[in-house]
C-alpha cells in the first residue's frame, strides 16, 4: 500500500516537474514554474522519506538542516552575476551525491547483497559521469570565481589524450560488467571520472564556462538516471532525464547564440591569448563624451528609444533605476523598448529575470529577432553595460573571436548613447568600433548612478 502511494506520488512530481519546466518558458510564467518546481521536489521527498528501505531518521535530519544552512543564503545572497559559478558548484555537491549513492551500493553489493550486470552497468555508469561532473564542475568554479586562470590550458595532442581517458574509463565499466567484483578496476573507474572531469575543463576559456556548466548540469541529470536504477527510483530516472535532456538542449541553444558549434565550445579552446592580436577590432578614433544633462535631453524628446541592458546594467544593480527611468520617458510620450540579446549578461534569461524583478512589463522586452530590423526607426539607442553583444566586429571582422556571433543592430538607430565606466572591454576582451562611432555618445560612470542622473534630468526637462 505504502509502495503504491509512493508511486502516485511520484508520478505527481514528475508531472509538476514538467508543466515547471514548460512554465520556465516564458517570462510571465517563470515564477510559477520556479513555484511548481519546488512543490514537486517536496512532494518527491516526502514520498521518499516513507519509502521502507531507510533505516534511521537521525542522520537524513541532520543532512535537511546542514542543506537548508548552506542553501538558503546561497539561494538568497549571491548575487544574480555570480549565478553560473553557484550553480557550477551546486552541480558539484549533486553530483556528488550521486557517486556517493554508487559507491555505496556498490559496496553493499560486493559486500552480500550481489551486482547483476545490468545494475553493474548502472552503478559504473553513475560513478563515471558522477565523478567527472564534481571535479569538472568545481573546475568550472574555480574559473568562473576566477580562483583558477580562465584562460585555456592546452598542450599538444590534449583532445587524442583526453578523449583516450573517456575511453579507458569506459573500457573500465565493461570490465567490471564482465567482472563486477573487481574492486580495483572500479576505483580506477571513479579515478579516471575525476581526472577526466579536470582535464575536459582546462583547455575551454572562462568565457565558456556557462556553457561547460549548463553540459556538467546534463552530465549530472544522466548520473541521476544511472542512480534510480541503481537504487530502483523511478522519480530519479524521470528527473535525471529531465536534468540531462534540458541541460543539454541549453548548452545548445546558448553555443548557437554565440554561434559557436559545440564542438568548437568543448574542444576549441576558445579564448587563448591571442599574441598577435588578429581578433582584436580595428578600431580607430576617439570615443565623444556626453554629460547627463545633454544625453536626457535627446531621451526626453525622442520618439522611439530602444535600450540594450547588458552584463554592466546587472553588475551595477541598476535595473530599478531602467524602468525608473523608463517610466518617466512614458510619462512624456517616448515609446521605449528594451532589446534582449539571447546571451546578454552572464546565463541564460539573465536580463529577462532582472528586468522582471523590477517591475518592467514583459511586452516591452523584444528578442533580438524581433527587434533588430527595429532599430532604424529609433531615435535613440541606449546601451546599459552592454559591450560585445552590440560589436559590430561580430559582422564586419573576420579575425575577431566573436566573428559571426549574432548582435543587437544598434548601429542602426539614428543616435547611440553608451553608459559605461570606462574603456573596459566586454566579455570576449575585444575593442568595440561602435564606442568610436560618429553617431555614439559615451556617458561614462556606473549605469547605476548615470541612469539615476539620467532620470533626474529627464523629470527636468
Ligand atoms: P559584456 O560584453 O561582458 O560587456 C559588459 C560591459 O559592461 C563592459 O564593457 C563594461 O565596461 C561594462 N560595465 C561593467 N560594469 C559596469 C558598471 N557597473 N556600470 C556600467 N557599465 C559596466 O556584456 P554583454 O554585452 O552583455 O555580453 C555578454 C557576454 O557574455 C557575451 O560575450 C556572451 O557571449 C558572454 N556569455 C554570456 C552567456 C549567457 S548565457 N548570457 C553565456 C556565456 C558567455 P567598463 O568596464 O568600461 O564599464
Amino acid at each position: 500500500m505504502t509502495d503504491i502511494l509512493i508511486q502516485i506520488a511520484y508520478l505527481a512530481a514528475a508531472a509538476l516537474f514538467i508543466l515547471a519546466l514548460r512554465a520556465l518558458g516564458h517570462p510571465d510564467t517563470a515564477r510559477r514554474g520556479m513555484r511548481m518546481a519546488a512543490f514537486g521536489m517536496l512532494v518527491a521527498i516526502c514520498a521518499t522519506l516513507l519509502h521502507e528501505r531507510i533505516v534511521t531518521f537521525e542522520w537524513i535530519a541532520v543532512g535537511a538542516v546542514v542543506g537548508a544552512a548552506i542553501g538558503y543564503p546561497l539561494g538568497m545572497w549571491v548575487p544574480m552575476t555570480a549565478m553560473p559559478q553557484r550553480i557550477a558548484f551546486s552541480h558539484a555537491f549533486g553530483a556528488l551525491a550521486a557517486t556517493l549513492v554508487g559507491v555505496g551500493e556498490y559496496l553493499h553489493g560486493v559486500h552480500g547483497a550481489g551486482l547483476t550486470a545490468a545494475k553493474m552497468t548502472a552503478i559504473g555508469f553513475e560513478v563515471l559521469f558522477g565523478s567527472l561532473t564534481v571535479t569538472g564542475s568545481l573546475m568550472a568554479f574555480g574559473k568562473l570565481q576566477e580562483l583558477l586562470p580562465g584562460r585555456p590550458i592546452t598542450f599538444t595532442g590534449q583532445n587524442v589524450f583526453n578523449i583516450s581517458m573517456f575511453v579507458v574509463g569506459v573500457a573500465c565499466l565493461g570490465w567490471l560488467i564482465y567482472d563486477p567484483f573487481n574492486v580495483h578496476v572500479f576505483i580506477a573507474l571513479a579515478v579516471i571520472g575525476l581526472l577526466v572531469g579536470i582535464l575536459m575543463v582546462v583547455p575551454i576559456g572562462g568565457a565558456d564556462m556557462p556553457v561547460v556548466v549548463s553540459l556538467l548540469n546534463s552530465y549530472a541529470g544522466l548520473a541521476a538516471v544511472a542512480t534510480g536504477f541503481a537504487i530502483d527510483n523511478n522519480i530519479l530516472i524521470v528527473v535525471g532525464a529531465l536534468d540531462g535532456a534540458s541541460g543539454f538542449i541549453l548548452s545548445i541553444a546558448m553555443s548557437k547564440a554565440m554561434n559557436r558549434s559545440f564542438t568548437n565550445v568543448l574542444f576549441g579552446a576558445f579564448g587563448a591569448v591571442d599574441a598577435g592580436g588578429a581578433g582584436q577590432a580595428l578600431v580607430s578614433g576617439e570615443m565623444s563624451p556626453i554629460n547627463a544633462e545633454d544625453a536626457a535631453l535627446r531621451l526626453a524628446f525622442a520618439q522611439r528609444v530602444i535600450i540594450v541592458p547588458g552584463y554592466g546594467l546587472a553588475v551595477a544593480q541598476a535595473q530599478h533605476q531602467a524602468r525608473e527611468l523608463v517610466d518617466l520617458m512614458e510619462k512624456r510620450g517616448v515609446e521605449v523598448r528594451f532589446a534582449i540579446h539571447p546571451v546578454a549578461g552572464r546565463m541564460p534569461g539573465h536580463m529577462n529575470v532582472l528586468l522582471a524583478e523590477a517591475g518592467v512589463s514583459y511586452d516591452k522586452l523584444v528578442d533580438m529577432e524581433d527587434i533588430n530590423e527595429r532599430f532604424s526607426e529609433a531615435d535613440v539607442a541606449l546601451v546599459v553595460g552592454a559591450n560585445d553583444v552590440v560589436n559590430p566586429a561580430a559582422r564586419t571582422n573576420r579575425a575577431s573571436p566573436i566573428y559571426g556571433m549574432p548582435i543587437l543592430n544598434v548601429v542602426d538607430a539614428k543616435s547611440v548613447i553608451v553608459l559605461k565606466r570606462g574603456k573596459g572591454t566586454g566579455f570576449a576582451g575585444v575593442d568595440n568600433d561602435l564606442f568610436v562611432s560618429p553617431k555614439t555618445s559615451m556617458l561614462f560612470g556606473d549605469a547605476k548612478q548615470s541612469l539615476s542622473k539620467l532620470g533626474a534630468e529627464v523629470k527636468l526637462a
